[in-house]
C-alpha cells in the first residue's frame, strides 16, 4: 500500500452519536501503513458516545456545539474550520455526523471529504432508510461511501456493499446488517482516496484508472 508512515493523509472523523464507524476507522489507522491517520474526532454534541471511544483509543477529540449556533449554520462551520485547521486536517470522514453542511463547506473540502450512507445510493437518499427499504420491498438494501457535495447524498459514489433482504427482517436485524457492511466498506474506501487511488471524471469516482485529460486526482500522496 502506498503512503507509508510520514505520508498519510490527516484525517478527522466528524461524529454526532455511538461512532461505531469511527471505531472502525480507528481500527483501520492503527495499522502505520494505513495510508490516512486519525488527526482528530470532533464532533458537534458533547454527549456523543463516540467521543469517550475515541479518547480512550488517544486520539485527539473535539466539540463544536452545533446548538448555539441555531440557524448560523456558517458560524458553526467556521468554529469547526478552526478546530481542523489546528489540528492540521487534510481529509475529513463524517460518520454519522447530522448535520447539512452548506454549499461553502463542502465546496472548501470538494473531494476531500467523504460520508458513508445507509443505503444503496441513488435509492433511500435521507433519513430512515432501513424502514423505507422495508416498505419498498426491495430484496437487496446496503450502504454507499461517497464523496460530499452540496447536494444531501449525491456525491460521487466510492465504493458500495449489498445485503439481502431476507423474510423475517425488520429494521433492527436489516440495520446490523447493513452496519457489520459498513465497518468493513468505509476503511477501504477512505484508504483508497487517502493513497490517491481515485480519479474523479464529472460525477464519477473511478478507482486505479490512468487519468484521462479531463480526470483529477483527488489526493496526490507522492
Ligand atoms: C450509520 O448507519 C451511517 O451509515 C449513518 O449514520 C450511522 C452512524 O452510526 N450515516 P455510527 O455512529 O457510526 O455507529
Amino acid at each position: 500500500m502506498s503512503g507509508g508512515v510520514g505520508s498519510r493523509r490527516r484525517t478527522a472523523i466528524l461524529i454526532s452519536g455511538r461512532g461505531s464507524n469511527m471505531a472502525a476507522l480507528l481500527a483501520a489507522a492503527a495499522d502505520p501503513g494505513y495510508p490516512a491517520e486519525i488527526a482528530l474526532v470532533l464532533s458537534n454534541r458533547a454527549d456523543a458516545a463516540g467521543l469517550g471511544r475515541a479518547a480512550a483509543a488517544g486520539i485527539p477529540t473535539a466539540v463544536v456545539e452545533s446548538r448555539p449556533f441555531g440557524r448560523d449554520r456558517a458560524g458553526f462551520e467556521a468554529a469547526m474550520e478552526a478546530e481542523l485547521a489546528r489540528h492540521g486536517v487534510e481529509l475529513i470522514a463524517l460518520a454519522g455526523f447530522m448535520r447539512v453542511l452548506t454549499e461553502g463547506f463542502t465546496t472548501r473540502w470538494a473531494g476531500r471529504m467523504l460520508n458513508i450512507h445507509p443505503s444503496l445510493l441513488p435509492a433511500f437518499p435521507g433519513l430512515d432508510t432501513h424502514a423505507r427499504a422495508l416498505a419498498a420491498g426491495v430484496k437487496l438494501h446496503g450502504c454507499t461511501v461517497h464523496l460530499v457535495t452540496p447536494g444531501v447524498d449525491e456525491g460521487p459514489i466510492l465504493a458500495q456493499a449489498a445485503v439481502p433482504i431476507l423474510p423475517g427482517d425488520d429494521e433492527a436485524s436489516l440495520g446490523a446488517r447493513v452496519l457489520a457492511e459498513e465497518h468493513r466498506l468505509y476503511p477501504a474506501a477512505l484508504a483508497w482516496v487517502a493513497a490517491g487511488r481515485v480519479a474523479l471524471e464529472g460525477n464519477l469516482a473511478r478507482l486505479d484508472t490512468p487519468p484521462g485529460p479531463s480526470a483529477e486526482r483527488l489526493s496526490n500522496p507522492g
